[in-house]
């Protein structure tokens, strides 16, 4: 299947929207979204499949921080690499904008999404008790982007 990472557009929104209703129990409306199109400080990105909207991410730039506000891949489109190839992306723009840190919270029942982000080296900061829906904890979790890439670099020394 052929996938192309894009720009988020108005267009884009209804079907945006619809992505994220399949993915979450708690998701954010077009209203929401439609709000980000007009925040400098959020930057979204999606995945099109044969003109598909079938993944998205985002992210705000708070000072020299970067905070991850989601990311989701259509059910029939996982284990593609897909959130792979978005989290590179905002990585490969954190590095460019010279950004400290990536940060994000995720709930603890997560698993496919905690190995998504301990495989890029995000590291638990901190925990918020029952953060979802007064039940569930979430952990939050940081990539310190000083670290990215230095474990390479010492083996080469
Ligand atoms: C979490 C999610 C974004 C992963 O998207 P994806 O495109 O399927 O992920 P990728 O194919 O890029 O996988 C990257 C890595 O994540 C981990 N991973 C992804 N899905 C996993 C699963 N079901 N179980 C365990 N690990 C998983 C693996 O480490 C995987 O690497 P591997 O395939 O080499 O083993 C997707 O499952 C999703 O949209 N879930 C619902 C929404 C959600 O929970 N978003 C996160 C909110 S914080």
């Amino acid at each position: 299947m052929k996938y192309q990472v894009a720009s988020l557009k108005k267009e884009m929104l209804s079907d945006l929207a619809a992505l994220e209703r399949l993915c979450f129990s708690v998701p954010w409306s077009e209203n929401m979204f439609a709000g980000e199109l007009n925040n400098p400080a959020a930057m979204y990105r999606v995945v099109l499949c044969e003109e598909k909207l079938v993944a998205y991410m985002g992210m705000w730039l708070v000072a020299d921080e970067g905070q991850i506000t989601n990311v989701a891949v259509h059910p029939n489109h996982r284990r593609h690499g897909l959130a792979k190839q978005l989290i590179e992306n905002f990585i490969d723009i954190a590095k460019r904008e010279e950004l400290a840190s990536l940060t994000l919270e995720v709930r603890a029942g997560n698993q496919p999404a905690i190995s998504l982000y301990q495989h890029f080296g995000f590291r638990q900061v901190g925990l918020r008790k029952n953060y979802y829906e007064g039940k569930e904890d979430a952990l939050l979790m940081t990539l310190f982007l000083n670290e990215v890439g230095q474990e390479k670099g010492e083996k080469q020394n």
